[in-house]
C-alpha cells in the first residue's frame, strides 16, 4: 500500500489520472520504543503506527508498565464492543480526563449505573424517529450558509472547518435545543473547542505509569479560559430553558418530563448541563470534521465532484435540497461514507478493560488499553480493494462492507445514537452547498490529518470557492 519512500511520520498525498490518494502519514517499518512512541502520540495520534497494525490483525505491547492491545480484525472487535462490551464499555483514562472538565459525567465518558440510566433517554432525542421533526431547522441553517457563502467575495479564502463547526453547532442549537444560536455564540464554541484540543493532553502519562485512573488533567490558565468559553454558550441555553423560552420539543424540555415523571432518574441541573455540553459537542464537531474533509476530497477529485452534480439535478433539479431528499441522494451519500471511511472523525475508540480476558489469543489483563482504531480498520490491507484512494462508488450500490469492518459510528451498546442525525445533516449540508458552490483547497497548502481528541486537518482548511452558474 505505502509504495512512497518517505520517512516515517512524513504525510503523503498522491494522484494521478482519475485517482486520489489523500493525506496521511507514512506507517513506521516497526513501532518504535516507549519513549518514542509517546512522544508520537503526544504529537498525533494517528501518527504512530507501524505497517503491520495496517492489516487486518491484533497485537499486543507494553508502554512502561501498561498493557496495550489494539485489535483490528472484525471478530476481535464484535467481542470486545458487543459480545463481551460489559468488560469493555469504561472509556480509556486519556479519554475521560482529557473530556471531563468539558463534559462532566456526560453520556459519551460515562459507564456503569450511570450510563445505564442516561443512555435510552439521550438516544430518544436524536432517534431517526424525530428526524422529520428536526428536518427544518436543518434545511434553514444549510441554507443561511449558502446566503453567507454567496456574500463572500470572489477569490477570499477562509477556513471551511471553522465554517462547518458554525453551521453544524447552529444546526445543534436549532434541533436538539430548539433555539437560535446566532454565529457569534456559534464561533465562541468553535473557537473555544480548537484552543482546547490543542491545548489538552491527549496522552495521560500517569496511566502508563501505573495510575490505573490516569493523573488529573492540569488546567492552566489558558485551558479554563477555553472550557469557561464554551461553557458559557451551553450554560446560557439551558438557562433559558429553564426559564420556559426553548420549545416544546426541545432537549431539556424532553429531559425535564421524563424526570417528573421518573424522580428516580436523579436528573438535577447539573446532570442536564454535563448531557446537554455532551451532546452540543459530540453533535457538531463530529459532524463538521466530516464536512470538511469531504470538501478536502471532492476538491481533488473533480470526477466525483461531476457524478453528484449530476445525481442532485435528477434528484432535486433547481430547488433547494429538502431532508426528504436525502434518501435518494445516492451519490452524496457515498461520498460522505467513503470520507467516514478514509477520516473518521473518532479514529481511535480507546477502552479499558474490566476484568481479564482472552482475545484472539491475547491474555488481556485488567486495566489494559484496549484500542479498537476505525483508522487502521479502514485502512486494512486486506479488507478493502485500494483502501488509501478515495473511491466513493464503492459505497454505491446495495452492497455493504461486510460486518465489523466499517464503524464510523462504534458498534454494539455505545453506537453513536446520533448516526441517523449525523448522516442525514452531513447529506443535506453537502448537497446544499455544493449545489451552488465548488470548493477549492486554497493553492499550496498541505493537509494534515491530525488527532487530538477528534481527527481534523491540522490548522483547519484553507478555501476558496466558485459560484456554479
Ligand atoms: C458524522 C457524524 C458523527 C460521527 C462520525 C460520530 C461518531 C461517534 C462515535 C465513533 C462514537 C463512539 C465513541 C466511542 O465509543 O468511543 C459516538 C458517540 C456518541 N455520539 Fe456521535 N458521531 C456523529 C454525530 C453525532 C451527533 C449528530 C450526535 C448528537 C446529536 C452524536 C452524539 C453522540 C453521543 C451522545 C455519543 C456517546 C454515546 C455513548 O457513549 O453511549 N453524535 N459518536
Amino acid at each position: 500500500m505505502h509504495d512512497v519512500t518517505h520517512r516515517p511520520g512524513t504525510i503523503v498525498e498522491e494522484r494521478g489520472e482519475g485517482w486520489f490518494r489523500p493525506a496521511r502519514p507514512v506507517p513506521f517499518q516497526q513501532r518504535g520504543g516507549a519513549f518514542a512512541s509517546l512522544l508520537a502520540m503526544r504529537r498525533n495520534l494517528i501518527s504512530v503506527f507501524s505497517e503491520a497494525d495496517y492489516a487486518c490483525g491484533n497485537s499486543a505491547t507494553r508502554l512502561f508498565g501498561r498493557q496495550i492491545v489494539i485489535l483490528n480484525d472484525p471478530d476481535s472487535i464484535k467481542h470486545v464492543m458487543v459480545t463481551n462490551n460489559d468488560n469493555f464499555e469504561r472509556k480509556s483514562p486519556q479519554m475521560r480526563r482529557a473530556l471531563e472538565h468539558l463534559v462532566g459525567d456526560g453520556l459519551f465518558i460515562s459507564d456503569g449505573e450511570t450510563w445505564q440510566r442516561r443512555r435510552p433517554l439521550v438516544a430518544d432525542i436524536v432517534h431517526r424517529n424525530r428526524l422529520p421533526h428536526f428536518a427544518r431547522s436543518m434545511e434553514a441553517a444549510a441554507s443561511d450558509m449558502v446566503s453567507r457563502w454567496e456574500m463572500k467575495p470572489a477569490e477570499s479564502v477562509f477556513d471551511v472547518l471553522g465554517e462547518m463547526a458554525e453551521l453544524t453547532a447552529e444546526i445543534i442549537a436549532q434541533t436538539v435545543f430548539g433555539q437560535r444560536l446566532g454565529s457569534a455564540a456559534a464561533r465562541s464554541v468553535v473557537e473555544g473547542f480548537t484552543r482546547y484540543q490543542r491545548l489538552i493532553d491527549s496522552v495521560n502519562i500517569g496511566y502508563f505509569f501505573g495510575a490505573d485512573e490516569g493523573w488529573p488533567v492540569f488546567r492552566g490558565l489558558r485551558l479554563r479560559r477555553s472550557i469557561r468559553q464554551i461553557h458559557k454558550v451551553i450554560d446560557d441555553i439551558v438557562a433559558r430553558h429553564v426559564a420556559n423560552s426553548g420549545d416544546d420539543n426541545s432537549m431539556v424540555e424532553l429531559l425535564v418530563r421524563r424526570q417528573a415523571r421518573s424522580p428516580e432518574l436523579g436528573l438535577d441541573l447539573g446532570a442536564l448541563c454535563s448531557e446537554a455540553a455532551t451532546m452540543f459537542m459530540a453533535g457538531h464537531e463530529t459532524t463538521a470534521a466530516t464536512l470538511t474533509w469531504a470538501w478536502y476530497l471532492l476538491s481533488n477529485a473533480p470526477g466525483v465532484g461531476r457524478g453528484l452534480q449530476g445525481e442532485r439535478g435528477g434528484v432535486v433539479g433547481s430547488r433547494r435540497p429538502a431532508v426528504a431528499d436525502v434518501a435518494n441522494l445516492n451519490w452524496c451519500r457515498a461520498v460522505v461514507e467513503e470520507t467516514l471511511r478514509l477520516y473518521p472523525p473518532v479514529p481511535l475508540l480507546p477502552r479499558q478493560a474490566a476484568n481479564a480476558d482472552r482475545v484472539a489469543g491475547i491474555d488481556i489483563e485488567p486495566a489494559a488499553l484496549v484500542v479498537v482504531a476505525p483508522w487502521l480498520l479502514h485502512r486494512a490491507t486486506d479488507l478493502w480493494d485500494r483502501p488509501a484512494d478515495f473511491l466513493p462508488e464503492r459505497f454505491l450500490g446495495t452492497q455493504r462492507p461486510p460486518p465489523y469492518t466499517y464503524i464510523p459510528f462504534a458498534a454494539g451498546p455505545r453506537v453513536c445514537p446520533g448516526m441517523s442525525f449525523g448522516l442525514t445533516e452531513a447529506i443535506l449540508c453537502l448537497a446544499t452547498l455544493a449545489q451552488r458552490f465548488k470548493v477549492r483547497v486554497a493553492e499550496g497548502h498541505r493537509v494534515e490529518p491530525h488527532c487530538r481528541l477528534s481527527l481534523r486537518p491540522r490548522g483547519g482548511l484553507p478555501v476558496h470557492l466558485e459560484r456554479r452558474g
